[in-house]
């Protein structure tokens, strides 16, 4: 897979792509991740990204040329299954979200700053808006990282263990069971018998009952979702 990532800040991406389970899955070459800096397809000589917001209003707006320019030139090479813009008016990530992007080859992955991009290059070139929350982040970057993490970790080869994607919360709509490992008693706290009893029947089952009580104690409306899902 590769996915390509237009920000003003590439270097923001230096510390959580380097780390863990992207950086493997990166030296593996099971995913490429390309920066590029919008700034370095201004035309003038400023190197000006940004402008005042027509009509007035706070903050400054992503300006059309030097993003246009960036998207045509890529676009010159690869041809994207989706060209996503981070924002907040967009579809919330789901896990559903990550597994359909996982199955694509080339994604490019736009980051707003400021009070985002002009209308016209969403109206030209974005192919789908993705947000991670209800909530306003100071730019898209961070949004792209948890939806590359989200998305990579998926990849087959990416984890060590082909099960353990299958397994996390929301991959069937229910949350994980609790987990323990070693020792099996601290502090007078023990773990449950049935993950020590070595009977794997009894485990599966124990794992599954917790997965629906935590759902139902905490995030009641998953289940109301998987039901509208069959
Ligand atoms: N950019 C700013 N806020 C965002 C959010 N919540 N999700 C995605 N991109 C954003």
């Amino acid at each position: 897979m590769e996915i390509d990532i237009l920000t003003l800040f590439p270097e923001m991406f230096e510390g959580p792509f380097n780390y863990s389970i992207l950086k493997r899955a990166r030296e593996k070459g099971l995913v490429n991740i390309n920066l590029y800096n919008v700034r370095d397809w201004t035309a003038d000589k400023h190197h000006k990204v940004d402008d005042y917001c027509f009509g007035g209003g706070a903050g400054m707006v992503m300006m059309v040329e030097p993003v246009v320019r960036c998207l045509e030139d890529l676009q010159s090479r690869t041809k994207y299954d989706d060209i996503i813009y981070m924002s907040p008016d967009g579809e919330l990530l789901t896990q559903r979200i990550a597994n359909q992007m996982s199955l694509q080859q080339n994604l490019l992955i736009l980051c707003g700053h400021y009070k985002g991009i002009d209308e016209r290059i969403r109206e030209r070139f974005i192919s789908r808006e993705i947000s991670i929350g209800d909530y306003v982040l100071s730019g898209g970057e961070m949004a792209a990282m948890v939806v590359t993490d989200a998305v990579v970790r998926l990849l087959p080869g990416v984890l060590n263990d082909e099960t353990s994607a299958l397994s996390d919360s929301f991959q069937d709509n229910l949350l994980s069971p609790p987990v323990y490992t070693r020792p099996a008693e601290f502090r007078g706290m023990k773990v449950p018998d049935v993950l020590l009893s070595g009977n794997d029947k009894e485990i599966v089952k124990w794992r599954h009952e917790q997965s629906l009580e935590r759902t139902r104690k905490r995030r009641p409306g998953l289940l109301d979702d998987q039901a509208k899902s069959f």
